[in-house]
């Protein structure tokens, strides 16, 4: 059954750039929602809140950091003694670091990607589900990649934090039949995700050519959400990633790395 994104309470993590703050102005501008983000940086919040214009009283935001469990609890305690009950959570802050290979990354770098990748993601769900619950349209979504269908070189460790979203978030849709619970999967797509890499024109081009504009990115997952989809795949890159990976997933592996091998990109350089 599909999801009706209009008049909802949205928790978006993430929400100060990327897909959360496309997310958020296409839930307060066009489904006449309140959105409730979460993030670190009050600079992008606050620009955030400005491109809604009139309609920024419907935008509140939160600073904190997602891979904390214990902000997740007062943020719950502080809903429930507000009586705000929401709809639907996006978990979406996510980091990537620049690509290297994993020999050349440290275990503490490793641990800040598991845990802002996918701990937060179960303290999220963890935290709110009982909130919910008690609405009549309650629904998760949680924003994995196409890194869960294609592992690639110098993704070691992001991937299997993907990889992992996507696990438990299947597993949660068979668990949770009241709630709407789906997995998004974007491709590439040109956002501050990428700060990590020193990346040149090139490299952008590459992107941009390959990928999937922020937008409509966003848009895809609404689209997806509103058709009741499990599993919401955005951009070419990822379709072709999925369709792949579930015929010949070690072929399909070695061909992208290949070819990002080979490329001559800056951002692909110590692979
Ligand atoms: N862009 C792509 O090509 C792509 C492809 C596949 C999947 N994804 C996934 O899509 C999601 C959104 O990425 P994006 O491309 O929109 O990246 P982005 O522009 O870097 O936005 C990510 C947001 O997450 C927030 N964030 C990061 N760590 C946080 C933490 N510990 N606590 C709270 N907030 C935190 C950041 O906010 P603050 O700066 O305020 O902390 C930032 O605004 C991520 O999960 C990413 O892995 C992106």
């Amino acid at each position: 059954m599909g999801y009706n994104v209009n008049k909802r309470t949205v928790i978006i993590t993430g929400a100060s750039g990327g897909f959360g703050s496309e997310l958020t102005k296409l839930f307060v501008l066009g489904h006449g929602c309140r959105v409730i983000g979460i993030g670190r940086s009050k600079e992008k919040m606050e620009a955030l809140a400005d491109e809604l214009g009139g309609k920024k009283s419907k935008f509140k935001y939160l600073l904190f950091d997602v891979a904390d469990r214990e902000k997740w609890a007062k943020f719950a305690a502080l809903l429930t003694e507000k009586n705000i009950i929401p709809d639907l959570l996006i978990n979406n802050a996510g980091i990537m670091p620049r690509f290297e290979k994993f020999e050349t990354e440290d275990g503490e770098l490793a641990k800040r990607i598991i845990d802002t990748n996918l701990m937060s993601v179960i303290y999220g769900c963890e935290a709110m589900l009982p909130l919910l619950k008690k609405s009549k349209q309650g629904g998760i979504v949680n924003i994995a990649s196409s890194a869960a269908f294609s592992p690639v070189a110098g993704t070691a460790v992001y991937s299997a934090s993907k990889g992992a979203v996507k696990n438990f978030t299947m597993a949660l849709c068979e668990e949770e039949e009241s709630l709407y619970v789906g997995c998004v999967f974007p491709g590439f797509s040109k956002t501050d995700l990428f700060r990590d890499n020193n990346m040149t024109d090139n490299d952008f081009q590459f992107i941009s050519g390959l990928g999937t504009d922020k937008k409509t990115v966003a848009e895809g997952i609404i689209r997806g959400m509103t058709a009741g989809k499990k599993l919401i795949v955005c951009g070419k890159d990822s379709y072709l990633m999925n369709a792949m990976s579930s015929v010949a997933p070690s072929p399909a592996n070695a061909l992208y790395s290949k070819i990002m091998k080979s490329s001559e990109l800056e951002m692909f350089k110590d692979l």
